[in-house]
């Protein structure tokens, strides 16, 4: 069902309130907390710039970390406050609150085309429990609500679901905003009826997380590629040898499943010929848990079986190579999942073989090229080609969740039309 668009709002002079996904990543330098990728910030502006051209008053409602309902100043909007202004090229005002009078009093002191961010909504413990009270409270800031935090319309939460339903009931709108209507385009409307042929990639750590997405998408794709350590499992399952490598022995089931059903509808189901494997050497040290730490060393390529004592961190060169020509001929790509842990760049070959041909087939033979979110779109912006995709969605779990097919509580709670 279309939802209503903030493209279609009358606002002027109205209190417009934005659910936006600013929950950035964040590192503390010399005593403040600096951000580390702003693509998050940067996707809302549009539909900020729309708002102020329509003479709306901006308050700006956003999560930081889970802090789990307390006050916790490394997890401050503050920041985000300063770094909007400064993408924006405007001021934007701050308010240590998230409701309450001095919430309401910032929100009602707005002029036209003025912008108010909030404090953290996850500062209280209201808002994960999607309470109808500090909902209400949140409404009481508005006439108007607009949710353009993609990234976070999975959770049912106050500032996500609850405000806009009680907005609604006030006699206000809830509309999408244009970040908002990018990603259920691209990620919604654009694969229920791809151009052919519809090439999806699929690659994490586990089949278990990924299967709901394999199952839906055999329904549409011509082929699927599998990466990552989830083709350890298919692997396993096929009676190979794994090694060391991450493997879930109770999803073998899921895994020849997942093929038989592809194998039914006719899509072609490719998984990695070679591997690039390391020894591990033990570090001496304990992660958070109490495991010991492994270090690999000496990465190399293997074919076929992953040799006893190994672990598999990458897929080889000749899957590469396979996996890049069905690329090359695709019309429509969906990636999610790195090929590899990317992260370290002795296993990054794979993910980025993967990118660069995503690359090629959009800009060489116009295909629609969408990342899937989470990983994929930080191995994509590490090879630095976030920019050359058709689209990089911001949400993570959210992406996942609407992927599968489950519809979004936070896209749920808006108007119709
Ligand atoms: C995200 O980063 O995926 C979203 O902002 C949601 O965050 P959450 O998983 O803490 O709800």
């Amino acid at each position: 069902m279309a939802k209503l668009s903030v493209r279609n709002l009358e606002v002027t002079g109205k209190r417009v309130l934005m659910r936006v996904d600013y929950n950035v990543p964040m590192e503390e330098k010399a005593g403040a907390m600096v951000i580390n990728d702003v693509t998050r910030i940067r996707e809302t502006l549009q539909t900020i710039r729309l708002l102020q051209s329509k003479g709306a008053r901006l308050i700006l409602a956003a999560h930081l970390g889970r802090p789990d309902g307390k006050r916790e100043p490394s997890m401050s909007l503050q920041p985000v406050a300063d770094k909007l202004a400064e993408l924006l090229g405007s001021p934007v005002k701050f308010v240590d609150e998230t409701v309450g009078e001095k919430a309401e009093a910032a929100a009602n002191a707005l002029a036209n085309g003025e912008v108010l961010l909030l404090e953290n909504v996850r500062f209280q413990a209201e808002e994960e429990a999607n309470d109808p009270v500090f909902s209400a409270r949140l409404a009481r800031l508005a006439d108007v609500y607009v949710n353009d935090a993609f990234g976070a319309a999975h959770r049912a939460h106050a500032s996500t679901c609850g405000v806009a339903r009680i907005l609604r009931a006030w006699g206000g709108q809830a509309a999408a905003g244009l970040l908002m209507e990018r990603e259920l385009k691209f990620l919604g409307d654009e694969l229920e009826t791809p151009a052919r042929p519809f090439v999806v990639i699929l690659g994490g750590a586990k089949v278990s997380d990924k299967i709901k997405v394999i199952d839906r998408l055999l329904e549409k794709a011509d082929t699927v590629l599998i990466g990552g350590a989830m083709a350890y499992t298919f692997k396993l399952a096929h009676g190979g040898k794994t090694g060391k490598s991450l493997v879930e022995k109770d999803h073998t089931g899921t895994a020849l499943a997942a093929e038989a059903k592809a194998a039914k509808r006719g899509v072609q189901f490719l998984l990695p010929t070679d591997t690039v494997v390391a020894d591990l050497k033990d570090t001496g040290k304990l992660n958070k848990k109490g495991k010991p730490v492994f270090e690999p060393i000496n990465p190399r390529v293997v074919e076929g079986d992953i040799p006893d004592g190994t672990e598999g961190f990458d897929i080889g060169p000749a899957t590469a190579a396979t996996y890049a020509k069905v690329i090359a001929g695709a019309k429509t790509v969906l990636w999610n999942g790195p090929m590899g842990m990317f992260e370290d760049a002795r296993f990054a070959a794979g993910t980025q073989a993967v990118a660069q041909a995503l690359v090629a087939a959009t800009q060489t033979s116009g295909a629609k090229s969408i990342i899937g979110g989470g990983d994929s779109v930080k191995a994509i912006n590490k090879a630095g080609l976030g920019d050359k995709v058709t689209f990089a969605s911001t949400g993570g779990g959210a992406s996942l969740e609407f992927l599968e097919g489950i519809p979004l509580p936070g896209v749920s709670a808006l108007n119709d039309v």
